[in-house]
């Protein structure tokens, strides 16, 4: 019985750590699928935080070159540049421009089953500033975008 209550206690923090710090504003946790989606249309991340983690999951099966995710973040005025750009980079590049600082944050390209995740400094984005997050897979940022509404 004690053993079965260690497993319950800690399944209780599993579950409840990430949610703690979600409440902090401090962490964009996605989920991507087969059907292009992300399952989030808008989030919000303060720009006080420290360190801000975006983190990924493909709940889907496809393989990464034929329904590859990323997380990208920048400014919504940059994102059809940035996708443009990172269509021109290429699958090896997993569809990101290197080195192009119009992107504040972005994550690597992930297949069905995978998971990633990447931070950045909050003072990267300014409280009240128009920003977006997407995946730069070519096309898909018609459908996987969404708001990023950041806070103080
Ligand atoms: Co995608």
């Amino acid at each position: 019985m004690k053993t079965m209550h260690a497993i319950l206690a800690t399944s209780a923090l599993m579950v409840l750590a990430p949610l703690a710090s979600a409440a902090g504003n401090c962490t964009l946790r996605l989920k991507g699928n087969d059907a292009m989606q992300f399952d989030q249309k808008a989030a919000t991340v303060s720009a006080s935080c420290p360190k801000i983690t975006i983190e990924l999951a493909h709940s889907g099966k496809m393989p990464v070159t034929a329904m590859g995710h990323n997380v990208v973040i920048s400014q919504t005025a940059d994102m059809a540049t940035i996708t443009t750009a990172g269509m021109k980079a290429g699958a090896a590049a997993g569809y990101l421009p290197k080195g192009d600082a119009r992107m504040i944050a972005a994550t690597s390209l992930i297949g069905g089953g995978g998971h990633t995740s990447t931070s950045f400094p909050g003072s990267k984005l300014k409280a009240g500033g128009d920003y977006s997050f997407f995946c730069s897979f070519p096309g898909h940022s018609a459908m996987m975008k969404g708001k990023l509404s950041v806070t103080k």
